[in-house]
């Protein structure tokens, strides 16, 4: 059975944006699209236009740039809200308007003061006056997670004789756990009429630490999209990250999905984003963290020096990384050593190591690192004493 395609729907300038501190300048967002588009991504939210004139003038010319992606605008379920995305998008290659409206109870009660019947003709109505603009309408079910399955049910199948083409199911406070979020995609693929002529799309967030399990999960079970920020920005804990997403699907072909994202772009592309946006990726953080294919420890690193697969599943240079670095601290051990020593130009004995190893253990143990310029020093004094 050939690969199955999972759509990349990134929402690094609307979504991911939504962080506090993070706002950019317009030539930032323009410059993050244009990066976007080379990535392969292949929806780009470019924001949500009715929110600012300084928005919807970025999804304007995000619209001008983008050669490749689709370009999204996000709405609330009203006319003012569409008319603006639709204004904002009218110079896009391929335009699609995002509209949607909280189906939770706890949405429809406490935010909208409304009731089941009249969401439904809410967002029947949104979607509808989106398709006077434009052919592609993605439908979002906001805090779907919560949402009882029978009624988002409901929501999707009238959502979907409205024309909408695709629909977003999103984990809105990151509450759902992966079966969960899994069996909520298959139930809407069982019971919802027409729902296999629509893409399902996974938003999820990561309240819990669990946005990229979870659209994993909604992949396995029928969803055909991910909605994905660079370096998980986003909202609160964030959102599902794309690289995580992208190398997932690259490291697990037994799930039978691929996407056209170039992988080795990934690590520029997290570094744009964390300098353009001043938030800094934490080091552990998978695939793009500076600590994502750093070896500290003795035991792992004379595994990695041996062969570097006894302890990384990915090769570095598959994510634009060089090669993955040995740190020498107290926890490295002799092949470690000679290993960096050799690196900058000197080639050690056994005897000759057995020595240098005491000495460098002494430095590592008032050090946090023992760095280039210290083993430069260990062997300038070794050489002189011996
Ligand atoms: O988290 C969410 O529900 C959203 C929607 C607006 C798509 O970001
Ligand atoms: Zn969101």
């Amino acid at each position: 059975m050939s690969a199955e395609k999972i759509q990349i729907f990134d929402t690094t300038l609307r979504d991911g944006e939504q962080v506090p501190g993070c706002k950019l300048n317009k030539k930032q967002k323009l410059e993050i699209a244009a990066r976007l588009d080379e990535l392969g991504v292949d929806i780009i939210e470019a924001g949500f236009p009715i929110s600012s004139p300084g928005d919807f003038d970025a999804v304007d010319s995000i619209s001008k740039l983008v050669k490749n992606a689709t370009v999204c605008g996000l709405t609330r379920a009203n006319k003012k809200d569409i008319e603006s995305a639709a204004k904002a998008l009218r110079h896009a290659i391929k335009p699609r308007i995002h509209t949607g409206i909280g189906t939770s109870d706890s949405h429809i009660v406490h935010k909208f003061n409304s009731n089941r019947d009249a969401i439904i003709e809410r967002a029947v109505e949104a979607v509808t006056y989106a398709k006077t603009f434009v052919d592609d309408v993605e439908f979002y079910a906001e805090d779907a997670g919560r949402t009882d399955n029978a009624f988002l049910a409901q929501v999707c199948e009238e959502v979907i004789k409205a024309g909408a083409t695709v629909l977003n199911i999103p984990d809105t406070t990151g509450y759902c756990l992966p079966f969960e979020y899994g069996n909520k995609i298959k139930y809407l693929k069982d019971h919802v009429q027409g729902i296999d002529n629509v893409i399902i799309s996974c938003h999820n967030h990561n309240d819990l630490g669990l946005a990229t399990a979870n659209a994993v999960a909604g992949a396995i079970n029928g969803a055909r999209q991910i909605e994905c920020t660079i370096n998980g920005i986003g909202e609160r804990a964030g959102n599902t990250a794309l690289e995580e997403i992208v190398m997932i699907f690259r490291q697990h072909k037994e799930l039978n999905f691929y996407t056209d994202i170039n992988a080795q772009m990934l690590t520029e592309l997290s570094q744009l984003t964390s300098e353009t946006m001043g938030m800094m990726v934490q080091p552990n953080k998978a695939i793009v963290g500076s600590n994502a294919f750093a070896h500290s420890s003795g035991i792992h690193q004379d595994g990695v020096i041996k062969n570097r697969e006894t302890y990384e599943i990915i090769n570095p240079a598959d994510v634009g990384v060089n090669e993955s670095s040995i740190i020498l601290t107290a926890r490295s051990g002799r092949s470690a050593l000679a290993y960096r020593l050799k690196d900058i130009g000197f080639d050690t004995s056994r005897n000759e190591l057995d020595i240098l190893y005491e000495q460098f253990l002494a430095i590592a143990d008032v050090k946090k690192e023992v760095v280039r310029e210290d083993l430069i020093g260990l062997m300038h004094q070794f050489n002189q004493t011996t």
